[in-house]
């Protein structure tokens, strides 16, 4: 077999992963024609909406280069038979969350979608076809993919010719949500595990076309597809490691934005995923560092298992620890109290709220009956009710609202008449609040509590509101 040059792609899943990444190849490599499908005709339908507002995720740059590459070499179907069958590479982006029944329950991630697309390749590919593993897997995943597309009664090729026709890739998506479209035109690095050199090659000559050759680097499939996930698990270790610093500071009278410029200073340690915060959210680290502990108990390494976990349990310490510090400065009770939250997201710059620290927290603070008003540039109020499992209430009727909230659309509509704030996401919008303002809107004594270190809380101190910020003692 000489080189392959790939000219026609399928990526499976139009979710964060699949869409931002297959739009990035695109506006990259004109010459290739990529379709992405998805099982979810509304959500396509927004992926072909005429009004860039409606795509079906927020990312900034994304718009751009939907408006240069759709219809052109970049196309959005529910057509999975069709376009499986016309493409020489499949991606495979669909969501892999953890299980919430059955053996591995809690712990290990779901991959029946993972299963159904691999079927549906055995069945709707034709001709020699990679496939790309883009969703994050437990290690050998791609033992159980080839498996499938080599066994599957409904693949029409002998077991042979199947063993010959397919080449598994793993090629893990690094990109961070927020920055993705920056992430994805320049990575600190492209990982692509495999067997077959020609089909590492095939998706590497992709990347080259934007990508530094010694930023690409091939492994086998199984350090591919581990790194993922340890890369995830070393990322929330250290949020989980700085939160843990910060409830320290607090009672000591450091500074933890002063101590992470201290020890990020340190070019061994690295100044970067050192912000003290509400607790990490977003689909990946908690799902991830549950799928390693469930690896390593597979393994019989219970002490590796017990190591991960924790990071899982001082996240969700770190929220606790939040709300309960909320509730004890406003004199030990917020029922009947109106609280108003600034963010939602589980970070700025996107619209995802999936495991976002603000949920908890929220759904928390309901629990002691006061009354919410939640502001989130991005975040629908669909999504927020959905998140809370309660529906939205009219903002106006205050009184007797103990545990509703309700959807504002500013800052300033949020605070009025409240209690406290709490900012749960680093929003830019957050940075330039006209406290003076917000302090004649608010009731008497009034707090802001700054999870994220992102106010002018001196300024809001000023207009006589009492503060609190993470990690600051
Ligand atoms: C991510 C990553 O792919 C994965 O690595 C990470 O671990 C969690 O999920 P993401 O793009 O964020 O995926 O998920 P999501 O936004 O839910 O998108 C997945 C898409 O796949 C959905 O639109 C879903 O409808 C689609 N899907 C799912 C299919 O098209 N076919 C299926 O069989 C299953
Ligand atoms: C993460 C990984 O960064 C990315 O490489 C992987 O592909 C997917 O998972 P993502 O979850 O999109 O990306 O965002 P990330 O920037 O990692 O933030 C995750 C959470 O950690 C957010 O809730 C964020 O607010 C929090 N965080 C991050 C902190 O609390 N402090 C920090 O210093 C950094």
């Amino acid at each position: 077999m000489s080189s392959i040059k790939i000219q026609k792609i399928c990526c499976i899943g139009a979710g964060y992963v699949g869409g931002p990444t297959m739009s990035v190849i695109a506006d990259k490599c004109p010459d290739i024609q990529i379709n992405i499908v998805d099982i979810n005709k509304e959500r396509i339908n927004l992926w072909n909406s005429p009004d860039l507002n409606n795509l079906p995720i927020y990312e900034p740059g994304l718009d751009k280069i939907i408006s240069r590459c759709r219809n052109k070499n970049l196309h959005f179907s529910t057509d999975i038979e069709k376009n499986i069958a016309k493409a020489d590479m499949i991606f495979i982006s669909v969501n892999t969350p953890t299980k919430t029944k059955g053996l591995g329950a809690g712990k290990a991630s779901d991959l029946k979608w993972v299963e159904s697309s691999a079927r549906q390749i055995a069945k709707f590919a034709e001709g020699y076809t990679i496939i790309v593993e883009k969703s994050t897997l437990p290690i050998r995943t791609a033992e159980t993919i080839k498996n499938i597309l080599i066994t599957s009664n409904q693949n029409k090729y002998k077991e042979k010719d199947s063993l010959q026709r397919f080449d598994i890739l793993s090629n893990p998506e690094f990109l961070a949500e927020g920055s993705a479209i920056n992430d994805l035109e320049n990575p600190d690095r492209v990982l692509i595990g495999g067997e077959n050199k020609k089909a590492i090659n095939a998706l590497k000559d992709i990347y080259l076309e934007w990508v530094d050759e010694s930023k690409i680097l091939s492994t086998n499939l199984w350090s591919s597809e581990l790194s993922k996930l340890i890369a995830n698990a070393f990322l929330a270790q250290r949020i989980s490691s700085i939160n843990t610093v910060s409830a320290l500071c607090e009672q000591t009278g450091a500074d933890i934005s002063e101590v992470s410029l201290a020890i990020g200073s340190d070019k061994r340690i690295g100044k970067y995923f050192l912000e003290a915060g509400p607790g990490f959210g977003g689909s990946c680290f908690k799902k991830d560092i549950l799928c390693l502990t469930y690896i390593c108990q597979h393994y019989g390494l219970s002490q590796v298992s017990k190591y991960w976990e924790e990071v899982i349990e001082i996240n969700n310490w770190q929220k606790k620890r939040i709300t309960n510090l909320v509730i004890e400065k406003l004199f030990g009770t917020i029922s009947q109290k109106k609280i108003a939250i600034l963010g939602f997201s589980f970070k700025g710059n996107t619209n995802d709220t999936r495991e976002s620290p603000a949920i908890d927290i929220c759904k928390e603070l309901l629990e002691e009956d006061c009354y919410l008003s939640i502001y989130d540039p991005k975040v629908s109020v669909k999504q927020i009710s959905i998140d809370l499992e309660k529906p939205c209430t009219e903002p106006n009727k205050i009184i007797n609202q103990a545990g509703k909230w309700s959807f504002s659309r500013s800052i300033m509509d949020a605070s009025k008449n409240a209690d406290a704030i709490i900012i749960l996401t680093e929003w830019e919008e957050f940075k330039t609040i006209d406290w003076s303002q917000i302090a004649v809107n608010m009731r008497s004594p009034s707090w802001v509590f700054d999870t994220r270190s992102i106010a002018d809380l001196n300024e809001a101190k000023s207009q006589g509101l009492n503060t609190w910020r993470v990690g600051n003692g």
